[in-house]
């Protein structure tokens, strides 16, 4: 269905044709006072911003490009843990509105086929240890039919993965229903022990040999699953077994 059935999550919207940047858009009315749950779409970003720095592409009426002001009453220390729920709603809302399974790439990336279907980009603004707002943003590449050639091989749409054009504004719904309803989850415990199991369903690489990348060291391990925390459980070469925590880390499959 077309309408929105959540309780606070997008009932504040501001919908635009274009912006430089949706996570911007969300921060700049945050700093202006906007509630938990306030949303910003847009047709257009002319500056879409990736993690690390990177750009998004975003191009304009093919994506699902969004992004809401939290003000969560949830500890500083547990607010990274917010991006994983975040890729969790938006792989069951494909799964609902594209029929099609997505996995994720820990933390946050939603894959299909092996290539960037999502992406989010979680940015938070806090005052001496007290978590002031969160803005999270998604990116869906819903209806792209051709990428720029320096993404061709990593990055991939609904549309080119199932022949048929998504219903964005259904897509959106539902991940913003989803993601609600695991945020009141995550927020009883402010861990990950209850979606744990069902966000370790979802993931790319489990018991697959992983590079992870830390700045400039890099090392060869068996990913396993999430823990309660949201780390990602690895053995490395001589069977121990690590914890990585999101920070700067990154992985990719081999
Ligand atoms: C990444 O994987 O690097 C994160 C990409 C996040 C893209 C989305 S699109 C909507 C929101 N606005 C932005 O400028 N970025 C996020």
């Amino acid at each position: 269905k077309s309408s929105l059935s959540t309780s606070w999550l997008g009932k504040t919207v501001k919908v635009m044709k274009t912006v430089d940047s949706t996570n911007l858009e969300a921060r700049r009315l945050a700093e202006a006072g906007a509630s938990h749950g306030t949303l910003v779409t847009a047709e257009e970003q002319t500056s879409g911003k990736g993690r690390r720095g990177r750009s998004w592409v975003s191009m304009p009426g093919q994506g699902v490009w969004m992004s809401f002001v939290l003000r969560p009453d949830v500890e500083l220390e547990n607010s990274s843990m917010l991006t994983l729920v975040a890729a969790l709603a938006v792989e069951k809302g494909i799964k609902d509105e594209a029929g099609i399974d997505g996995k994720i790439k820990w933390p946050n990336d939603v894959l299909i086929n092996g290539k960037k279907v999502c992406g989010i980009l979680t940015e938070l603004s806090a005052q001496m240890d007290e978590l002031n707002y969160i803005v999270v943003g998604i990116g869906i590449n819903a209806n792209i039919g051709q990428f720029p050639e320096e993404v061709r091989d990593k990055a991939t749409s609904l549309l080119l993965e199932t022949g048929k054009s998504a219903d964005r504004i259904k897509l959106l719904c539902r991940v913003l229903e989803y993601f609600e309803c695991d945020y009141e989850i995550f927020k009883k415990t402010q861990d990950f022990s209850i979606l744990m199991e069902e966000y370790n369903s979802f993931l790319a690489h489990r018991g697959q040999e992983i590079k992870v990348v830390r700045g400039n060291d890099e090392y060869i391990c068996k990913s396993g699953g999430i823990n309660r925390r949201g780390e990602l459980i690895v053995e490395d070469s001589l069977g121990r077994t690590r914890e990585i925590f999101s920070g700067e880390v990154s992985i990719r499959g081999i």
